[in-house]
C-alpha cells in the first residue's frame, strides 16, 4: 500500500501565521504539523510516501523531510497547483499509486492513542472499498459526517451539512483500494470548485463498499485549523510527552518500532539528533531498553 499526505490548501484562518509557510509545516509543540500524519502512516506500515504541496512550499518539505531513507521511507513530492479538493490528490500521485492501494491522510490531521497501529494493520488486511475513521465531536458541520442507521451501519455521508444528521465526523484518514484513482477522475467539481472527498466516499458508499470504523475513546483526533486549536493541540502533545515520559510522533522511533530501521540505523539517527539532546537521550533509551517493539511491528508482512 501506498501513503499519500496531502499538504495543500491556504491556511486563511491561520493567517498571517501561514502568508509565508505552509500550515503543516508549522509547529505542533516540538515538531513540524506534517510529523503526525507521517507518522500515522508509519504505523501502518507504509514506506513509500508522496508528499503533495502548494509549489511555493515544496522546497520547505523536501529540506524537512530529504528523501526518507534514514528513516527507512521512500519519499516523493508533488504539487498541487490550484486547491482542487482533496480527492485530486489521488489524481495528483495517480503515477505514484501505479496499481496498487493507498492510504491518504490530510496534512493537518492529528491523531493518537495506543491501539491505532494495531487498528490500521486490521484495517489496510480488511480492505475492501473505501475505509474511513469515524471521530464524535461537538461541531459536526465543520466535518463530513457518516450518517448510522438505528443498528449502526453507515448509510450515508455529508459534507459539511448545516443541519448534522448526528455527531460522527470523518477524520481525513481515507484507505481506498485502487480504483478509488479512476473514480476520483470521474467525479464533477462541487459547488465550491472542489472534488470533494465525500463524493468519492459516496461512490464507495453505493457499491456497498465503504466501511466506517469508530476511532475509539482511546484514540485522540486534534484539530488544528484556527488559531486556537493549533495551539490546544500543542498543549496536548505538551502535556501528554510531560506526563507519559513518551513522545507522539517522533518519527525515529516509530522506524525503529516498526522495523523499518534497524538497531544500527536507529544509533545513526541518534547521532543526527545529537545525543545529548532530549531527543537524543529519549531514542538512546529506547535503544538500549529491552522493550519489545509494538505488535504493529510485523505489520511489514501483511497484504500490501
Ligand atoms: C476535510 C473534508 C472533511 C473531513 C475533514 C477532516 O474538510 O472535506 O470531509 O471531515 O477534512 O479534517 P476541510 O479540512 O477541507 O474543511
Amino acid at each position: 500500500m501506498k501513503g499519500i499526505i496531502l499538504a495543500g490548501g491556504f491556511g486563511t484562518r491561520l493567517h498571517p501565521l501561514t502568508t509565508v509557510t505552509s500550515k503543516q509545516l508549522l509547529p505542533v509543540y516540538d515538531k513540524p504539523m506534517v510529523y503526525y500524519p507521517l507518522s500515522v502512516l508509519m504505523q501502518a506500515g507504509i514506506r513509500e510516501i508522496l508528499v503533495i504541496s502548494r509549489p511555493e512550499h515544496l522546497d520547505g518539505f523536501r529540506t524537512l523531510l530529504g528523501d526518507g531513507s534514514a528513516l527507512g521511507l521512500r519519499l516523493d513530492f508533488a504539487v498541487q497547483s490550484a486547491p482542487r479538493g482533496l480527492a485530486d490528490a489521488l489524481l495528483v500521485g495517480r503515477e505514484f499509486i501505479g496499481d496498487q492501494r493507498v492510504c491518504l491522510i490530510l496534512g493537518d490531521n492529528i491523531f493518537h492513542g495506543p491501539e491505532l497501529p494495531l487498528v490500521l494493520e486490521e484495517e489496510v488486511n480488511k480492505l475492501d472499498g473505501c475505509t474511513l475513521f469515524g471521530y464524535p465531536v461537538p461541531d459536526p458541520e465543520r466535518y463530513g459526517v457518516a450518517v448510522l442507521d438505528a443498528r449502526g451501519a453507515l448509510v450515508d455521508l455529508e459534507e459539511k451539512p448545516a443541519v448534522p444528521d448526528g455527531d460522527l465526523a470523518v477524520t481525513g484518514l481515507y484507505l481506498y483500494d485502487n480504483e478509488a484513482v479512476g473514480y476520483a477522475a470521474e467525479l464533477t467539481p462541487s459547488a465550491r470548485g472542489e472534488l470533494e472527498i465525500t463524493d468519492l466516499n459516496r461512490r464507495f458508499l453505493a457499491e456497498g463498499r465503504a466501511r466506517l470504523v469508530h476511532l475509539g475513546p482511546g484514540t485522540a483526533w486534534l484539530d488544528t485549523g484556527t488559531p486556537d486549536s493549533l495551539l490546544e493541540a500543542g498543549a496536548f502533545v505538551q502535556m501528554f510527552e510531560k506526563r507519559q515520559g513518551t513522545r507522539i510522533a517522533c518519527l525515529e522511533e516509530v522506524a525503529y518500532r516498526m522495523g523499518f530501521v534497524p538497531a544500527d540505523g536507529m544509533r545513526e539517527l541518534i547521532r543526527a539528533a545529537g545525543p545529548q539532546t532530549p531527543k537524543g537521550r529519549y531514542l538512546t533509551r529506547l535503544l538500549d531498553s529491552s522493550e519489545l517493539p509494538l505488535p504493529a511491528r510485523d505489520v511489514r508482512t501483511a497484504r500490501r
